[in-house]
C-alpha cells in the first residue's frame, strides 16, 4: 500500500528521509486489532522530530510516520482513530502510533479497536482528522493539567502551530481572554481574527495569567515565567525551540507557579473535546490540506514554521 515513512535519521534535513512508496499492508496478530482505511491524515512536529531521529530508535525503521487520522472501520463507521497504543513493553507503558506501530500516513492503518472514536456528524474527514493529536494535547493541557477553569487569562505561545492554535481556539470558546504571541505579524493577525489578543514574543501582556500553553520551550520560556500570575499554572508539552530554557526559580517559589508536563490525552479527555467541538460548532484551523501526492510539499510547509494551524492530507485527492 501506499505510505510515507522514514527511511532513515537525517537530524539536519529531515526531508531528506523521508520517503513516499509501497509498504506492507499493515497486520495484528491480536483479535482486538482492526484495519481503518484512512480517509484523511494530518501532519505534527513529532513527524519531524521522527526523521530526525529524535524519539525512534534506528532499529525499527522503516517506520510509516503519522499519528492522526479519520477513516472507516471494517463495519463501515465513520470513526477517529486515538493514538495512543497500550504498550507494556515501553517504559511508558504506551507509543503513539509511529513509535511502535506503523503510523497513519498510508491507505490503511491497524489499531485496537478500543482506539477508535465516532467521527462527530456535521465534521468533514479533514477536520476530524486534526483532532486527535495537537488539539487533544491542547485540550489536556487547558482542562486537566491546567485547570483553566480556576483562571480568567491565557497566554498560548508560539500561536501559530497546531497546538498552539487549537489552544487559543479552545480557550476562547470556553470563555477566557486569551493572549497569543507569535513571531509573525500576518499570524498575528489570523490570531486576532480567532478572538485572541495577539502579541509579538516577548511582550509585555497588559494582565498576568493564570494558564500558560507553552510548546516552544527555550525561546519563550522566560516570557512565559515573566506572565504568570502569582499560583499560575505554566504547562509544558513541547519544546520545538529547545528542551533547555534558563529558569529564574526565584519566580517560581516566590509567586508560587506550577510547572506541569502534559502528554497527548485520555480517551475520557478526547470525548470531552469531540463533544465540546460538536456543541460549540468548533472546526479545527487548517492551514493547508494537499492531497496525498503533496507529501513532500506538506512537510516542507511544516518545517518552515510558516503554518497557521494543521497540514492535513485528503487521502482521496
Ligand atoms: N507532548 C505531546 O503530547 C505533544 C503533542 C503535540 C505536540 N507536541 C510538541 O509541541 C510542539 C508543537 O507541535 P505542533 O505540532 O503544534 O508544531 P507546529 O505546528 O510545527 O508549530 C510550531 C510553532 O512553534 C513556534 N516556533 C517554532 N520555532 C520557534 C522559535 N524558534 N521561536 C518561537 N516560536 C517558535 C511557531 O509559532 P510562530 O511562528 O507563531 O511563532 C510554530 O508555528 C512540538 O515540539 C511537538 O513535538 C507535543
Amino acid at each position: 500500500m501506499r505510505a510515507a515513512y522514514a527511511s532513515k535519521f537525517d537530524a539536519d534535513d529531515p526531508l531528506a528521509a523521508l520517503v513516499v512508496g509501497d509498504r506492507p499492508e499493515p497486520a495484528h496478530p491480536d483479535p482486538d486489532w482492526v484495519t481503518v482505511q484512512v480517509r484523511a491524515s494530518s501532519l505534527n512536529h513529532h513527524d519531524i522530530w521522527t526523521l530526525r531521529g529524535v524519539g525512534l530508535p534506528a532499529d525499527r525503521l522503516p517506520m510509516i510516520l503519522g499519528c492522526d487520522a479519520a477513516g472507516v472501520d471494517p463495519d463501515g463507521n465513520e470513526v477517529v482513530v486515538y493514538p495512543v497504543i497500550p504498550d507494556p513493553g515501553d517504559p511508558r507503558g504506551m507509543s503513539l502510533l509511529s513509535e511502535n506501530h506503523p503510523g497513519t500516513l498510508a491507505e490503511r492503518v491497524a489499531v485496537p479497536r478500543a482506539n477508535l472514536v465516532p467521527k462527530p456528524a456535521g465534521m468533514s474527514f479533514v477536520e476530524a482528522a486534526c483532532l486527535p493529536t495537537a488539539w487533544l494535547t491542547a485540550y489536556r493541557m487547558l482542562t486537566t493539567r491546567g485547570r483553566v477553569d480556576e483562571g480568567e487569562a491565557v497566554l498560548v505561545q508560539g500561536a501559530g502551530g497546531g497546538v498552539a492554535t487549537a489552544a487559543v481556539v479552545l480557550a476562547v470558546a470556553l470563555g477566557k481572554r486569551v493572549y497569543a504571541t507569535s513571531r509573525d505579524a500576518g499570524k498575528r493577525d489570523r490570531i486576532a481574527a480567532l478572538g485572541a489578543t495577539a502579541l509579538s514574543p516577548g511582550a509585555r501582556l497588559p494582565e498576568r495569567v493564570d494558564v500558560v500553553v507553552e510548546t516552544v520551550g527555550a525561546a519563550t520560556f522566560d516570557h512565559s515565567l515573566k506572565s504568570a500570575a502569582p499560583g499560575a499554572r505554566i504547562v509544558v508539552s513541547g519544546a520545538t525551540a529547545g528542551y533547555e530554557p534558563s529558569v529564574n526559580l526565584r519566580r517560581v517559589f516566590a509567586m508560587q507557579l506550577e510547572i506541569l508536563g502534559s502528554t497527548m490525552g485520555t480517551p475520557a479527555e478526547l470525548a470531552g473535546l469531540l463533544d465540546l467541538c460538536a456543541r460549540r460548532e468548533i472546526r479545527p484551523v487548517i492551514d493547508e490540506t494537499l492531497p496525498f501526492s503533496g507529501v513532500p510539499e506538506a512537510f516542507a510547509r511544516l518545517l518552515s514554521g510558516n503554518v497557521f494551524g494543521k497540514v492535513v492530507l485528503d487521502h482521496a485527492g
